[in-house]
């Protein structure tokens, strides 16, 4: 038996239409039950945030969450397999009247990936002040809360709708399946076939 965290919504969903392509079979989470077991899998239906905190340890065997999540909380897991989907770039968004411009002193950023925007700008020798916030990151800048934001960039609809623009790109992230460390070895068999039958799945999805 293998368990599996799933993101809440449509990657939840997406992975376990994968899992009814590879096994035949209904893989659906009914009304708000959180646990599903079909087969030799048990599927947990958790927050997007909170997969790899299971994984980690080792409440759930394998899990599904965006490598930015992964990047955010430095998490000590077997990386499996990128499951080209959920593609995104963490970018940093400024008002559309601003221009770039990090050698200001105090620059405020707004954003729920403080990690990643740390050692960004680490990198780049500057100084910042981070204000941590849990979602509509973008509504920040307008109100003055802050100068700028790191956050999802998907279509990039929420910011432009809000008067955002991107300054500068991140990373790039994508949906990607975990393992357990201890499960890694101690299940290595039946990982490893989950893995493989998923990468065939996802391989001649993107060949088309
Ligand atoms: C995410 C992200 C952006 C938005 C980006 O928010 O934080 O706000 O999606 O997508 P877009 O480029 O396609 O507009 P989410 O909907 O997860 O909610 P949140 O703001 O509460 O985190």
């Amino acid at each position: 038996m293998l368990t599996v965290a799933l993101p809440k919504g449509r990657i939840a969903e997406e992975t376990l239409a994968i899992f009814a392509e590879i096994f035949g079979g209904e893989f659906k989470f009914e009304g708000r039950e959180l646990i599903m077991e079909v087969g030799d899998f048990r599927f947990l239906n958790v927050r997007n945030q909170d997969v790899p905190t299971y994984v980690e340890y080792g409440s759930a065997d394998i899990g599904v969450v965006g490598l930015d999540v992964i990047t955010e909380k430095e998490l000590d897991i077997v990386k499996l397999l990128d499951m080209q989907m959920g593609k995104c770039k963490v970018s940093i968004g400024i008002k559309n009247e601003d221009e770039r411009d990090w050698s200001k002193p105090n620059i405020k950023r707004a954003t729920k990936m403080v990690n990643i925007t740390e050692q960004y700008f680490a990198k780049k020798a500057v100084g910042v002040e981070i204000i941590k916030l849990y979602g509509s990151i973008e509504l920040a800048p307008l109100v003055g809360l802050a100068d700028a934001i790191v956050d999802i960039v998907e279509t990039g609809a929420t910011m432009r709708e809000n008067g955002l623009k991107v300054a500068e790109d991140i990373m790039d992230s994508s949906v990607h399946l975990i393992a357990n460390k201890n499960s890694y070895y101690e299940k290595k068999d039946e990982v490893l076939s989950l893995y493989e039958k998923i990468n065939r799945v996802v391989q001649s999805r993107s060949n088309i």
